[in-house]
């Protein structure tokens, strides 16, 4: 209902500037470019860069920047940088103005450009203000960017691809993390204590599947079915549980946390819980994408 209202007030404008004002200047005011010019509410920005955890560290991208406010408020209230990029010649010079005033102009650079023309690789925010149809025609290329890549949009979602987090001060605001790309069988090597407790060597196959960022597979535990549970992906970072039960008597789970980078993933799991708790590496490659 409320992204509606939203949608409404887009159409609402462009309707207005054609029942108001001579034709030309009514032309000029609505959808000259993909979207109309509508600023985000101050306090709705920082809802915004406040989800996506902002930091002097990041890089914000604002596709569609208007007049400068999200970028100027990233660079003057969180520290950032970043570029915004406009169609709108005039809000791009209102931009570099405003910056210039804020005493940002060195973090906060503004570009007149089209959206889908643009490197959007630097960023590890995006920040958007953008009708539906455009965000899904530019969701092949935000899933393409560095997994832990923050997207955070104003009022609408990118369909299917579920929010990692949403707030509703004032207007909705939703989060994506970009996930790693984790697809496919996997093989892993570890070893564990055996009963004598010497070091044995042991494999599993995984075979993950994936929907954005929601994960869940199955895995052959040396060479015995062995059920995914609780898999969860954040950017890069991938944890899952998988019960040990090669010994009725001393089944444990097997909490495993890794870092995935390409066609690899690796990091530590836990055996067990409390104070028999022992902690262990493990690699795994992808076989098969
Ligand atoms: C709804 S406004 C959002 C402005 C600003 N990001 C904010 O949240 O306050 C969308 C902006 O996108 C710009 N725009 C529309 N299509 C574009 C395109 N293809 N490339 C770059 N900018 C575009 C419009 O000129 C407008 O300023």
């Amino acid at each position: 209902m409320r992204k509606l209202l939203f949608l409404n007030n887009f159409l609402l404008a462009a309707g207005l500037a054609l029942l108001v004002l001579p034709r030309a200047q009514a032309q000029q005011l609505q959808w000259q470019f993909d979207v109309p010019f509508v600023p985000t509410p101050y306090v709705v920005i920082e809802e915004m860069l406040r989800l996506a955890k902002v930091t002097p560290q990041d890089f914000v991208m604002d596709l569609g920047s208007g007049d400068g406010r999200v970028l100027i408020t990233a660079a003057k209230k969180f520290g950032a940088r970043g570029l915004g990029v406009d169609l709108d010649g005039d809000l791009v010079a209102e931009s570099v103005d405003a910056a210039a005033a804020a005493g940002v102009a060195e973090r906060a650079k503004f570009l007149q450009q089209d959206l889908f023309k643009t490197d959007i690789s630097p960023a590890t925010v995006i920040t958007m203000y953008l009708l539906p149809g455009v965000m899904m025609r530019l969701r092949p290329a935000l899933l393409n960017l560095k997994p832990g890549t923050r997207l955070v949009s104003h009022d609408f979602r990118l369909e299917d691809w579920i929010p990692d987090a949403t707030t509703q001060i004032r207007k909705n605001a939703f989060l994506w993390i970009v996930p790693a790309k984790i697809a496919g069988k996997w093989d892993m090597k570890f070893s564990l204590p055996g009963a004598d407790q010497s070091a044995t060597a042991h494999s599993i196959t995984l075979e993950l599947r994936q929907k954005f960022q929601e994960v869940d597979g199955f895995a052959r535990f040396d060479g015995r079915h062995a059920q995914v549970w609780e898999s969860r992906l954040s950017g890069d970072q991938l944890s899952f549980i998988i019960v040990d039960d090669r010994d009725r008597d001393s089944e444990a789970s097997l909490y495993f946390e890794g870092r995935v980078s390409g066609d690899v993933i690796e990091g530590r799991f836990r055996r067990g819980t409390g104070i028999t708790q022992t902690v262990h590496g493990w690699r795994a490659v992808r076989a098969v994408p």
